[in-house]
C-alpha cells in the first residue's frame, strides 16, 4: 500500500511534462515530486506505439524505485500509445494528459470546431478525436501533426523566426477549418503559447490540458487516500533525473520552475 507522504512520479519525453509539473507544484503545494525527462530518446512523436510501450514501461519501473504513490503520463504521446496497455499492470492510480484535454475543450468551444496539435503519434492514434466523440457526438474534430515543434521547444527556441514561421506552416490548414478552440496536445507545446496564441488570432481560444491534468490528479489521490499530510515547506521536495546531459536540461527547466531545480541526476533508462 502507498504511503500519503511519498512522491508523485512525473515524466514525459524531455521538457515538456514540466508544464504539468508546473501545474501540479501550483495546485498542491505541499506534495512531493520526482519528475522524468527521456531526454536520451527524446522525440516520442515519430516513434512506433510498440516502441512508446516499452520505453513507458521502463519509466514506471524506474519511478517504482523511487517508491511513488501515483504517476502521471505527462506526455501526450506516451499517454495515448501506452495508458490503457500499462494502467493494468499496476497498484497504484497513473493518469494521462488527454481526457483532461478532451474535456476542457469540450467545455470551451462554442461552434463545435475542435482543433488539436500534436505529435505524429498522437494524431494517428485518433485517441483524442475518439475521446471527444464519446464525451459529444456532434463535434468536429480535426487533428494536425505538428513534429518539429518539439525539437524546436527542447532547443529553447521558444521566441524565434524559425519556430513562427515552422508553426505558421502548420497552423495555416486549421485557420480554414473556422475552429474556436484548439487544443495544446503535446506537453511541449504550452510552452509556445504566445506563438500559437498569435498566429491562431483571439477568436480560438487554447486548451493546456496540464490545468485539467493536475485536478484529476488531485481528485484521484483524495478517493485513494493519498493526499499528503505533511508541511512540504520544509522538505526538498522536487527531484528531477533524465536520461540523457543533466546541466542542459537543469538550465531549461530552472527557467520554467523558477526556484525549484537545484540538480537533475542522469541514469540508464535502459537499465530498468
Ligand atoms: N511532450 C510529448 C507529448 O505530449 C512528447 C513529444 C515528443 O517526444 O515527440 O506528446
Amino acid at each position: 500500500m502507498a504511503d500519503r507522504n511519498s512522491p508523485i512520479g512525473v515524466f514525459d519525453s524531455g521538457v515538456g511534462g514540466l508544464t504539468v509539473a508546473r501545474e501540479i507544484m501550483r495546485q498542491m503545494p505541499d506534495e512531493r515530486i520526482v519528475y522524468f525527462g527521456d531526454t536520451a530518446r527524446v522525440p516520442y512523436g515519430n516513434k512506433s506505439c510498440n516502441t512508446v510501450i516499452r520505453f513507458t514501461r521502463q519509466i514506471i519501473r524506474f519511478l517504482m524505485t523511487q517508491d511513488v504513490k501515483a504517476i502521471v503520463i505527462a506526455c501526450n504521446t506516451a499517454t495515448a500509445c501506452a495508458l490503457e496497455t500499462v494502467e493494468n499492470d499496476l497498484d497504484i492510480p497513473i493518469i494521462g494528459v488527454i481526457h483532461a484535454g478532451a474535456r476542457t475543450a469540450i467545455e470551451s468551444t462554442k461552434n463545435g470546431k475542435i482543433g488539436i496539435i500534436g505529435t505524429e503519434g498522437t494524431i494517428r492514434s485518433g485517441v483524442y478525436t475518439r475521446v471527444i466523440k464519446e464525451m459529444r457526438e456532434d463535434i468536429e474534430v480535426t487533428g494536425k501533426p505538428c513534429p518539429l515543434l518539439v525539437p524546436l521547444v527542447e532547443e529553447g527556441l521558444l521566441h524565434d523566426s524559425v519556430t513562427d514561421e515552422i508553426a505558421s506552416r502548420y497552423l495555416s490548414e486549421l485557420k480554414g477549418k473556422y475552429i474556436d478552440t484548439l487544443i495544446l496536445g503535446c506537453t511541449h507545446y504550452p510552452l509556445l503559447r504566445s506563438t500559437v496564441g498569435r498566429l491562431m488570432g483571439p477568436e480560438v481560444t487554447l486548451v493546456n490540458p496540464a490545468y485539467e491534468t493536475a485536478l484529476e490528479l488531485k481528485q484521484v489521490l483524495e478517493e485513494n487516500g493519498l493526499i499528503c499530510d505533511h508541511d512540504g515547506s520544509s522538505i526538498d521536495k522536487y527531484h528531477f533525473y533524465v536520461s540523457d546531459l543533466a546541466e542542459k536540461f537543469t538550465s531549461f527547466a530552472a527557467s520554467i520552475l523558477p526556484g525549484q531545480v537545484k540538480e537533475t541526476k542522469q541514469i540508464n533508462i535502459e537499465e530498468y
